[in-house]
């Protein structure tokens, strides 16, 4: 089995090429490099440079070593079988960090003015503290379905929505444009966890906003094209979001006068909500690289994409 593997983290990819060595020790493995237009079966690419050569040199899958494919789908040739990661330890990591946000939320954290004295801000928690308060959490995928879960374990009032029918324990979950409605009506706080696809672009815009209640909290650690960023400044400034929290971004790193960056109401991380976790992840490409060369079908591995949903 030849390997050929490229993420813009050379020191990163020095590791993955000694693990997979010693996992498929009979493989031949090697870090892309310009010009390699050699063969090679498989290929684990993020972030492939324009020049990386897809065509030609006898691949047979590829795999990506994160969740969402929306950057790859446009460069990948739709003839040859894309795989991604599938949770592979990433939902453990984004529930923490939806859980943080969202608890700041509940309480009421950033809505306390910090200056205030001790009894004011102790009255402002009590008065936060009785507000009625429900989560929404849009995509109950490989990371929605668990993040939603652990939101609802928690005691919250939790709300997924899919693109089909979906069963989380102590979820209400929901599908459709009917039910988008339902679950936007009810979400104080709203968290984005869909993969960008043609369908899912653009859609926390002004007219989403409308239908949440009054003084919500969006929470994206999705893909920053989900957001239309004037909407959403636009939502902060006449109260309808009271505060953001953001770990992805349209153009990241984002220019440093980006009026997000230092925006009151808006807390942005630099996309870590989920980092890939090495072990887990090398696990699951290992097993999956072992099912294809036992003669697998691509198609039946978990975190097969279909281009048809775009996901
Ligand atoms: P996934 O397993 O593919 O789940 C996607 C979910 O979205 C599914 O429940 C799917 O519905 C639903 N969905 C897709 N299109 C929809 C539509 N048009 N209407 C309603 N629901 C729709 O993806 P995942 O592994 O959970 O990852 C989700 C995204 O998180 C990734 O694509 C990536 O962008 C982002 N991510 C961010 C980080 C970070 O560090 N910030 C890390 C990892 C991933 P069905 O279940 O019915 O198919
Ligand atoms: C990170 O954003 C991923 O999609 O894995």
């Amino acid at each position: 089995m030849r390997l050929l593997l490229w993420t813009p983290d050379a020191a990163e990819d020095a590791v993955w090429l000694e693990h997979l060595a010693a996992l498929f020790p009979r493989a031949r493995v090697r870090r892309w490099s310009p010009g390699d237009d050699a063969p090679a079966d498989y290929a684990l690419v993020w972030r492939p440079p324009a020049d990386f050569r897809w065509d030609g040199r006898g691949l047979r899958a590829v795999f990506a070593p994160g969740a969402g494919v929306d950057a790859l789908l446009p460069v990948v040739p739709a003839a040859l079988p894309l795989v991604r990661l599938d949770d592979a330890g990433m939902a453990a990591l984004m529930t923490r960090y939806v859980a943080h946000a969202v608890l700041r939320a509940r309480l009421g954290c950033d809505l306390v003015a910090p200056s205030a004295d001790w009894a004011t801000q102790r009255a402002q928690y009590d008065v936060l503290g009785e507000r009625d308060f429900a989560v929404g959490v849009l995509g109950l995928g490989a990371l929605g379905a668990p993040v939603a879960g652990a939101l609802a374990a928690l005691g919250l009032e939790t709300h997924g929505w899919s693109r089909t029918p979906k069963s989380v324990p102590g979820v209400t979950c929901h599908v459709g444009a009917a039910g988008l409605d339902a679950l936007l009506a009810r979400s104080h706080a709203l968290v984005n966890l869909l993969p960008l696809t043609p369908l899912t672009e653009n859609l926390l815009d002004a007219r989403l906003f409308s239908k949440l209640p009054r003084g919500a909290h969006l929470v994206n650690a999705a893909r920053g094209a989900h957001l239309v960023d004037a909407d959403l400044l636009a939502a902060l400034e006449d109260g309808r979001l009271a505060h953001a929290t953001l770990d992805v971004l349209r153009t990241e790193p984002p220019a440093p006068d980006h009026p997000f960056l230092r925006h009151p109401r808006i807390t942005v991380t630099p996309h870590v909500a989920a980092r890939t976790p090495r072990a887990p992840a090398l696990a699951q490409v290992a097993a999956k690289l072992s099912a294809l060369a036992s003669g697998a079908s691509a198609s039946a591995l978990p975190g097969y994409v279909d281009r048809t949903r775009g996901y």
